[in-house]
C-alpha cells in the first residue's frame, strides 16, 4: 500500500524488503523544494530501521527522476527571506543526501527520467544507480547562470574523468541514459519498460547477502578513496573489526558451509544467511 510523507512530495511502498520511494511532485518534475527536503528525510528516517526494508530503491513519479532544485521555492523564495533562510534550505537538503550517502541499508538510484543539478547529490548518494536509456541527466545550471553547486560539480569530478567533467559542467548539455553509463554517471542503462525488473533483480542479489558486511562495505567503498594506502589498509582493518561487534558469527558460518558443508561456492554467490546463528 502507497504511503506518503507528510506533506505528500514522497511516496514509498515497502514490498518483498524492498522500499520503494519516490519524489512525488511530478507536475513540478520533482524538483525539490524546501518541504520536499523536509519530507525526503522523515521518509529516510521512518525506513532506514525497519526489519522489513533490506534495501532501498529512489525514483520519481512522472516523467521525471527529479529536475534539480526548485528554482523558484528553493532559490528564489529562501534568498528572499535573507541569508538564515538560504543556508537553512541547504542544510535541509544536504541533510538529507549525507544521510542517504551513509544509509544503513544499500540504496539504489532508479532513475527514470530527467536528472537535472541538484538531483545530482541524491544521484551519488546512493550506492548505485541504474537510469532508463530514455533518461536525460544534465549540469543545466551554466544554462541559467551559475556554477553547480550543492555538491554537484563534486559529483561530477568524482564518478567522471576531467575532460568529460568539464564538458559536461560547462556545456549545458544533456547525456541519456546510455551515455550517462558510459560517462560513469550511473552503473547501466536499460530501456524504461525493463528498468524496474533490472533493479528488483539487483535488490533481489543484495537481499541475500549478510547486511553488516554490506554497510561495512559500502562505507569502506567511500572512505578509502581519500585515504592513503596505510590508512586505507588500517582503516579496513579497524572497520572489519566494528563489524565483527554486530555479527561476529556470519564470516564464520561463510567459510563452514563452503569448507565444512561444501553447501555453496563464494565465487558463486553468498552462503545462506539464514542458517546463521545470533
Ligand atoms: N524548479 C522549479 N520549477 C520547475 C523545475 C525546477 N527545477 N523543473 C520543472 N519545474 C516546473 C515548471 O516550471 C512547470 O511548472 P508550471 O506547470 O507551474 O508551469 C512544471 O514544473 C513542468 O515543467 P515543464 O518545463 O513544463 O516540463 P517539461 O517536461 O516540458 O520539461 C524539464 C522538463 C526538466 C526539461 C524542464 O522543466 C526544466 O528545464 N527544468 C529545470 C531543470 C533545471 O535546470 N534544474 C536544475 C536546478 S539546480
Amino acid at each position: 500500500m502507497t504511503e506518503t510523507s507528510s506533506n505528500g512530495t514522497v511516496a514509498y511502498d515497502v514490498v518483498d524488503r524492498i522500499a520503494w520511494v519516490r519524489f512525488n511532485r511530478p507536475d513540478k518534475r520533482n524538483c525539490m523544494s524546501p518541504t520536499l527536503n523536509r519530507d525526503m528525510l522523515e521518509v529516510l528516517g521512518l525506513l532506514e530501521f525497519r526489519d522489513d526494508v533490506g534495501v532501498l530503491v529512489l525514483s520519481g513519479e512522472g516523467t521525471a527522476w527529479s529536475a534539480g532544485m526548485d528554482l523558484k521555492e528553493y532559490f528564489r523564495e529562501t534568498e528572499a527571506k535573507g541569508l538564515g533562510a538560504t543556508r537553512d534550505a541547504q542544510r535541509e537538503a544536504y541533510t538529507w543526501w549525507r544521510r542517504l550517502r551513509w544509509y544503513q541499508k544499500p540504496t539504489i538510484a532508479m532513475v527514470n527520467g530527467w536528472c537535472f543539478g541538484g538531483g545530482y547529490g541524491p544521484l551519488f548518494a546512493c550506492d548505485l544507480a541504474f537510469a532508463a536509456d530514455e533518461a536525460q541527466f544534465g549540469l543545466s545550471e551554466i544554462n541559467w547562470g551559475i556554477l553547480p553547486g550543492g555538491g554537484a560539480t563534486k559529483v561530477a569530478t568524482e564518478l567522471m574523468p576531467m575532460r568529460k567533467a568539464m564538458y559536461h559542467a560547462m556545456m549545458g548539455e544533456n547525456l541519456d541514459g546510455k551515455m550517462a553509463a558510459e560517462w560513469g554517471l550511473v552503473n547501466e542503462s536499460v530501456p524504461l519498460d525493463a528498468l524496474k525488473d533490472r533493479v528488483t533483480a539487483v535488490a533481489a542479489v543484495l537481499l541475500k547477502k549478510n547486511p553488516v558486511a554490506l554497510k561495512a562495505t559500502k562505507d569502506a567503498v567511500r572512505r578509502v578513496g581519500v585515504l592513503s594506502y596505510d590508512d586505507a589498509e588500517d582503516y579496513l582493518i579497524r572497520a572489519q573489526e566494528a563489524a565483527n561487534s554486530y555479527d561476529n558469527h556470519g564470516r564464520k558460518e561463510g567459510i563452514k558451509q563452503f569448507i565444512d558443508d561444501k553447501t555453496f561456492k563464494p565465487g558463486l554467490g553468498a552462503y545462506d544467511t539464514s542458517k546463521q546463528r545470533g
